[in-house]
């Protein structure tokens, strides 16, 4: 696009001042910037401004129910054979290679105060792994276990991209096949004024975000990772967040119940801590399994409870779904826009001033918009809820410290591969307070659940006291 044809596109969606300091600009600089124009989608934008922007939309709610769940524990003999056939037919479809495995990792770990893409992040309490390499584990085992290829699709940010790729990379793709590792870039979005006017991080630069992990959707479509996952068979994605080293990657149970169900898309869910833990909400709204992320649920519904004293909505997302390929073919294929909603967040974002002058704010003065994956749930004719424990699966590190932290989440690793552990008749030391008293790390190459570590019977070690043991 030439200078003219982005001053003409421009002045028609009123966003003319992204090219107040082009004169001041290098030529590298300018072909950047006008590259950057050409990237966005201005008609699209104009009705997002006007929808999510300059008003402050309330998601009109229906009525607001429980999902029905299938239970971590049940005396349903029914369900218990369900669960069983389901766990069998999971282990036939990975075997087959129906699966592929999905991380997102496109966000920024504000939170966290992590400099490099949090996948790098050593996570692990004796090893140290990085969250990457924990994943990549889990997918050689299960490519050992079954005979099969479970490929990696990896999603990065534009910001870090580059840092992802190369860290695998330099660890040879942590011993997956590099042609089983498939990376995409999620989109972008601009930040805002409060008037809708399209936001500068520098002269010569828009101030671009992340899209929300909803975007990894189209990205799937448009990186032609959908038409890689066709080409190998792939029919399910095991979907999960970058911040979570408990996470099964592959879980066979989970994978079944949604194939048995010829379900679209699923979810994991666990009761929640407390009403108001920052989780999202399954529930369903109006017929169609919605999740209400936790700043949208009315705190009343979030504190209601039962007759015998439960909370009544208590079924938080862990962010861990199933979802058919063809669903999301269908998803993103109309050639439109998709549709998922944009949810809008005011925050404070660096930029410079209508004079070129550098902004650091200290109150919000931008509004950001993302998509959500989990949006797509009321759009999927068939949905399995599947209920976990939080000591298997749940640990995710999002805060620098106290709760979901790097030290949180290690002791709970810990406290897991000690349990697992004592299921297998091992000892392991434990304090005065039943905590355990060693750091123990049980690898994936080694076994990824309780049941896979007790099937080995040759996992014997002994576990002093203020030890560390790793086993892998
Ligand atoms: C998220 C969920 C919440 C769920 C919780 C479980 C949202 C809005 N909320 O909360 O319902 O209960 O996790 O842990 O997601 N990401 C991208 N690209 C983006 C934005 C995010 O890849 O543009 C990835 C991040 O790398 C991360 C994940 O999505 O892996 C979660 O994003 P985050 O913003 O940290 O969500 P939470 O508030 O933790």
């Amino acid at each position: 696009m030439d200078i003219a044809a982005a001053s003409a596109l421009l002045a028609t969606h009123g966003q003319e001042h992204l090219l107040g300091f082009y004169e001041a600009l290098s030529p590298a600089e300018r072909t950047a910037l006008l590259e950057q124009i050409a990237e966005v989608d201005f008609a699209q934008l104009d009705r997002l401004i006007a929808t999510y922007v300059l008003a402050e939309p309330t998601v009109p709610r229906g009525e607001i129910s429980p999902p029905a769940v299938v239970p971590i524990r049940t005396a349903d003999g029914a369900m218990i054979m369900k669960k069983q056939r389901a766990f069998a037919l999971g282990e036939q479809w990975i075997r087959q290679g129906k699966v592929a495995a999905f991380v997102v990792a496109g966000g920024q770990g504000t939170r966290l105060g992590y400099e490099g893409p949090k996948g790098c992040l050593p996570a692990t309490p004796v090893r140290k792994k990085p969250l990457f390499q924990l994943f990549a584990e889990q997918l050689l085992a299960a490519n050992r276990r079954y005979q099969t290829t479970v490929p990696l699709y990896v999603m990065t940010s534009p910001a870090n991209d580059v840092a992802t790729r190369s860290f695998f990379r330099q660890h040879g793709y942590f011993g997956l096949a590099e042609t089983d590792v498939f990376f995409l870039v999620q989109g972008t979005m601009p930040a805002f004024d409060f008037d809708g006017k399209i936001l500068l991080e520098s002269k010569g630069g828009l101030a671009l975000s992340p899209n929300g992990h909803g975007g990894s959707l189209t990205a799937l479509r448009k990186s032609g990772a959908l038409a890689d996952m066709a080409s190998r068979g792939v029919e399910l994605i095991s979907y999960f967040q970058v911040d979570n080293p408990l996470v099964r990657v592959v879980d066979p149970l989970f994978i079944g119940l949604h194939a048995m169900d010829e379900a679209e898309m699923s979810a994991k869910v666990l009761p929640k801590r407390e009403p108001l833990e920052k989780l999202g909400n399954v529930c369903v709204v109006d017929g169609r399994t919605t999740v209400i992320e936790y700043s949208d649920m009315p705190e009343t519904l979030a504190r209601e409870t039962t007759a015998d004293g439960h909370l009544r909505f208590s079924a938080g997302s862990i962010a861990i779904h199933i979802l058919s390929r063809p669903f999301v073919e269908a998803l993103t294929g109309g050639g439109g826009e998709m549709a998922l909603p944009w949810h809008r967040a005011a925050k404070k974002v660096s930029c410079v001033d209508a004079r070129g002058e550098a902004v650091r704010p200290t109150e919000p003065n931008a509004v950001k918009l993302e998509m959500f994956v989990f949006d797509a749930l009321p759009l999927a004719k068939k949905v399995v809820v599947l209920e976990t424990l939080r000591s298997e699966e749940f640990s995710p590190i999002k805060n620098a410290s106290g709760e979901d932290s790097l030290a949180s989440s290690l002791h709970d690793q810990v406290r897991r591969a000690a349990t697992w552990l004592e299921q297998a008749g091992v000892r392991v030391p434990r304090d005065a307070d039943g905590q355990v008293a060693a750091a123990i790390e049980i690898g994936p190459l080694l076994a990824n659940s309780a049941a896979e570590l007790a099937e080995r019977g040759d996992v014997n070690p002994t576990i002093a006291s203020g030890g560390t043991v790793y086993l892998g």
